[in-house]
């Protein structure tokens, strides 16, 4: 049954989920401050890069509306998903001010009975905060639910619409709550894991700092590798095999960036500390991650010095592909270090170039139109981000604009082989046996 639903925060998870509820036949009304993003959506222009996005919300325009009335919004619906910010401080510790700016908006304006629901990032007993926080305005019934968001940027969509799972975490006896939640997420055809609020709240910070750790883990391998002589993607395929383990999330390279797991490790970090538990693993995964970033620069500017070159060159910018995001991309801490180094950096990324352009103003970086600009007169080439269109360039034209034949793959993403055979000297990571 369509139901009407605000969406407080029109960032990258409340958009998508406010889109992708409406394509599932849902009123929606999305919620943010910034009267420019509100003017530009209700065009159907989106301002994030999310392959997909706009078309999904212009076939489903009549479902979805943009205001920055949070009152009049949460008077017209029965549901509130709340998916404002929940970013990191400076200490690691989840800065919630955001959070509970909105819900006790919320609060003050619930005239019946509403369904909250939890859809940022929260640490673990957020939602017994909100309980207690709306009782101090609302004196009706009303349920609180947990519903983490698991979707990735670049594959949005289809991680909502095409979920593993649907995690919700409400009271045991609250089955008002959970036939509403049910009636949202029917249309999603897959396991419905129906929980209490606080594990909920810890499976969101579980699941992705498990995933980092996995990360961390492949390239704390691939560091070995490196020592031994073994070939971590060798490696990695033959672990992937074993059930247990699966193939997935086991890609060394130069570690994760992004909004997320960097701020959920660190979010979870600072949830043990507080309860006078100290997690070793987790702090691992994060020096591990932080280390390897510095591994790769301090390769790059080996092999400038051992060449007596000047100039480097990065292919990608972005945390990842298929984004213009460069929130904790290692791109950012590996020009640092080169400029600091004295080189030259000369850049390309196919969509992330204005977000970095704001952290390099003043022609520290040569910003460059092209994957071939980039590369010329450049005595190293690094690969930064897996964007496809790099493994499809015309390397024998790369080699002719290089000054000198250096590739260095912070992806492994490149066939050393045809690099080897077009005369480039190619290093990758955790690989050496070619
Ligand atoms: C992640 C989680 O996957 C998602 O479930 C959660 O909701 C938000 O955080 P996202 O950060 O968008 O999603 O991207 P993801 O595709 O998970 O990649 C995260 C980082 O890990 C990227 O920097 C990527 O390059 C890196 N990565 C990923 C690896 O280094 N190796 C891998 O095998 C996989």
């Amino acid at each position: 049954m369509p139901q009407k639903i605000s969406i407080i925060g029109a960032g990258y998870v409340g958009l998508t989920s406010g889109v992708c509820l409406a394509s599932l036949g849902h009123q929606v009304i999305c919620v943010d401050k910034d009267k420019d993003k509100l003017g530009q959506l209700e065009k159907a222009i989106i301002p994030i890069y999310e392959p997909g996005l706009a078309e999904l919300l212009k076939e489903h325009q009549t479902n979805i509306s943009f205001t920055d009335d949070l009152a009049e919004a949460v008077k017209q619906s029965d549901v509130i998903f709340i998916a404002v910010g929940t970013p990191s401080l400076a200490n690691g510790d989840v800065d919630l001010s955001f959070f509970e700016q909105a819900v006790v908006e919320a609060a003050r304006n619930m005239q019946g009975y509403k369904v909250i629901v939890d859809k940022s990032t929260v640490p673990v007993g957020a939602g017994d905060w909100v309980k207690n926080e709306i009782k101090k305005y609302f004196f009706g019934e009303f349920s609180v639910v947990s519903n983490p968001e698991f979707l990735r940027e670049g594959t949005a969509i289809k991680d909502f619409l095409r979920p593993d799972r649907v995690v919700i975490g409400c009271d045991n006896n609250d089955t008002r709550a959970k036939n509403i939640m049910s009636d949202i997420y029917c249309a999603i055809d897959c396991p419905k894991f129906i929980t209490d609020l606080k594990s909920a709240e810890m499976i969101k910070y579980a699941s992705n700092s498990f995933l980092a750790a996995k990360i961390s883990f492949i390239n704390e391998i691939a560091n070995i590798c490196e020592k031994t002589g073994a070939n971590v993607g060798e490696v990695a395929q033959g672990m992937g095999l074993d059930s247990r383990i699966g193939p997935k999330f086991l890609q060394a390279g130069i570690g994760f960036g992004g909004s997320c797991f960097p701020k959920d490790v660190a979010g979870l970090i600072s949830i043990a500390q507080k309860n006078n538990y100290s997690p070793l693993i987790l702090q691992a995964v994060m020096a591990v991650n932080e280390s390897q970033r510095d591994l790769f620069a301090e390769k790059i500017i080996g092999l400038l010095q051992k060449n007596n070159g000047k100039t480097a060159a990065l292919w990608g910018l972005a945390f990842k592909p298929e984004t213009d995001d460069i929130r904790h991309s290692p791109a950012v801490d590996i020009i640092k270090k080169l400029l600091t180094a004295g080189f030259n950096v000369q850049a390309y990324d196919p969509a992330a170039m204005d977000n970095m352009k704001a952290i390099f103003p003043s022609g520290q970086v040569k910003f460059c139109d092209t994957a071939l600009q980039a590369v010329e007169k450049a005595d190293v080439l690094a690969l930064v981000t897996d964007w496809l269109e790099f493994s499809q360039t015309d390397f024998s034209k790369v080699k002719s604009a290089m000054r000198l034949p250096i590739i260095i793959d912070g992806r492994n993403f490149l066939d050393p082989i045809v690099l080897r055979n077009l005369g480039f000297d190619y290093f990758g990571i955790g690989r050496t046996d070619f």
